[in-house]
């Protein structure tokens, strides 16, 4: 999959490494950056993965910061982007299952390089549910031209 990836300064470590992760498990990869750890705004690099996968140049974005909030809130302000900030696993699925979410942010100070491996796995892994998710999805993106 062509999977666009991005941090600040707080997830520059973790970006690093999960975008060599990446790589090694087959998908191609677009590192927006920053190129090193130096101090940056996270609202500047969470709009550049969302306009990748908004575009359709990357079909899934990854983002970290400190928390994964921040760039959370920051991609979802790009029209066609479900951006969901996950710790778990288990929401990793869920945020594909019933939410379709097509950029996923990572906590590069709470969670462990480990985990957040295994996260995006299972985002990668799992597809959307369709069903009954598929109108409250579209309720979501509905919002955009409100
Ligand atoms: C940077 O200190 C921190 O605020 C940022 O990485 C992120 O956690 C914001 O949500």
């Amino acid at each position: 999959m062509k999977v666009s990836i991005a941090s600040d300064h707080a997830g520059f470590e973790q970006k690093q490494l999960l975008a060599a992760y990446l790589v090694e498990c087959g998908h191609e990869v677009i590192d927006r950056g920053p190129q090193s750890a130096d101090r940056v705004d996270y609202p500047d690099f969470a709009v550049l993965v969302g306009e990748d996968v908004a575009a359709g140049t990357a079909q899934r974005g990854v983002l970290v910061c400190g928390t994964g909030i921040g760039m959370a809130i920051a991609a979802c302000k790009v029209n066609g982007v479900r951006a969901a900030n996950i710790v778990s696993t288990e929401f990793a699925a869920l945020c594909r299952e019933h939410n379709d979410a097509n950029v996923i942010t990572l906590s590069g100070r709470f969670v462990s390089l480990e985990d957040n491996k295994a996260i995006l796995d299972t985002f990668f892994a799992t597809e959307f549910g369709g069903g009954r998710h598929t109108g409250r999805v579209q309720k979501i993106m509905d919002i955009e031209s409100k």
